[in-house]
Parts: structure tokens; sequence; C-alpha cells
């Protein structure tokens, strides 16, 4: 789908999930001034929305599903997986912490129930998550690494300090669990993040972001589950 000059900043957020972050980076605003066309808001910020559009037609076609993880070397795997979706995370969870208190206090009479839980589901997710990606960054990836390392020059690595890299792989793959049953909590309390009629504009960009949210770590899962674990028990 392409994006015209003369759709409007909100049309275009509700059409593209991936427009929110990317619009919230521009300082376009798709809330309060979201009637403006893309063309309009651009020129008034100085920015070419031929740019901005392309930018978010490429990010809405879908993260890394285009290459063949198999066929790369776990180190760039590790790489692409820190660079693409650990850093997504670090960008998002705040960004999504921050929508959802704008939109506690503005629906909180209303919908209080309902944001209360999304609140203790995601409030916990992230936390999880944090420190989650700080493990496999530090301990994990590095060591995943080495064990390439010292393949690709034909010694024997040094024994690993965790016995085994099964045992933290097994700690990870725990956790993912953890991390996808609170995603699959927060898609049945949001009823598969379908935002009441009532929601502003930050309460559906909540929703789309916590479904974007899922979509990116379903993936970056898979790729860590089914594809970087299993090629480092090999390589051990
Ligand atoms: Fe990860
Ligand atoms: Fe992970």
């Amino acid at each position: 789908m392409r994006i015209s000059n003369t759709q409007t900043l909100g049309e275009i957020a509700g059409a593209f999930p991936a427009a929110v972050r990317i619009l919230e980076d521009r300082g376009l605003d798709f809330c309060c001034g979201g009637k403006l066309a893309l063309g309009d808001a651009c020129r008034q910020r100085g920015l070419d929305p031929a740019a901005v559009a392309g930018e978010i037609e490429s990010a809405s076609e879908g993260p890394s599903g285009t290459r063949d993880w198999r066929a790369a070397t776990l180190t760039e795997l590790a790489h692409h997986i820190v660079d693409r979706h650990h850093r997504f995370l670090e960008t998002e969870l705040p960004r999504l912490s921050a929508r959802l208190d704008k939109v506690r206090s503005a629906h909180g009479a209303r919908d209080g129930e309902v944001l209360e839980q999304i609140a203790k589901v995601f409030d916990a997710l992230r936390d999880e998550l944090e420190l989650h990606t700080r493990k496999e960054e530090m301990v994990l990836f590095p060591w995943i690494e080495r064990m390439e390392e010292a393949r690709a020059q034909h010694r024997s690595g040094a024994p690993a300090p965790f016995g085994t890299v099964a045992n933290p792989i097994h700690c990870m793959e725990g956790e993912h669990e953890s991390a996808g049953a609170a995603l699959a909590e927060l898609r049945r309390i949001t009823s598969g993040y379908t935002p009441p009629a009532h929601a502003c504009a930050t309460y559906r960009a909540l929703y789309a972001g916590l479904e974007e949210l899922e979509r990116d770590l379903h993936l970056h899962i898979h790729l860590e589950n089914n594809i970087l674990f299993p090629g480092a028990m090999r390589l051990e």
C-alpha cells in the first residue's frame, strides 16, 4: 500500500501501525493535528513528505521476515537481533509506558478496570524484557560469538563458565514463554487490540503499539528459539 501526500496524518497512523513511531519521531502530530494532510504537515516542519512516506512504507513491509537467517552465521544473526529487536524494545517500551499513563489519566474514570489490567501485565512484561535482553547481550550472545570464532580458527573454545550453553538457553526459553503468556493476556484483555468506540487517537495508538510489540516480539523469539539457540547447541 502506497501513502499519498493528501492522506491525513490520522489516516496514516490508523492504517500503518509502524507509522505512529515514525510520526512521533518527526514531531508530526497524528493525534490533535491528525486532520492535516501529510504533505501540508511536512511542509510546515520543513520535512520531505516523500522521505517520510518511504520510511513508513518500508517499516510496514515487516521486519526481518525477508532474509533466510538459517543461511547466516550465528554472529550475524545475534547482531541482527540486538540491532533490530532489542533496540526496538529499548525505544518502544518507554514510549508505550508514556502512552499508557496518558490514556489512564484521560480515560481512567470510564475504563479504569481494563486499563489497570493492561498496566499490571505490561509493567511486569517491560521489567522482565529489560532484564532479559541485558542477559542475552552481556552473557549469552557474546559467548555464542566466541564459540563461533573458536571454530572458525579450528581451536577448541574455553570451557563455559555456566557448564554448558544449554543452561542459559533453557533459562532464556523459560523467559520467552512467560513473555508469550503476557502477550496472550494483553490480547485477551484488549479484545484483540480493538479500542472502544470512544477511544481518542492516543488510546488507539496505545493499542496499535501493543499489537506491534506483539508482532515484533513473536518474530524476535522465533529467531532465537528456532534458529540461534539450536545453532549454538549444535556448535557446542
Ligand atoms: Fe532477544
Ligand atoms: Fe530472548
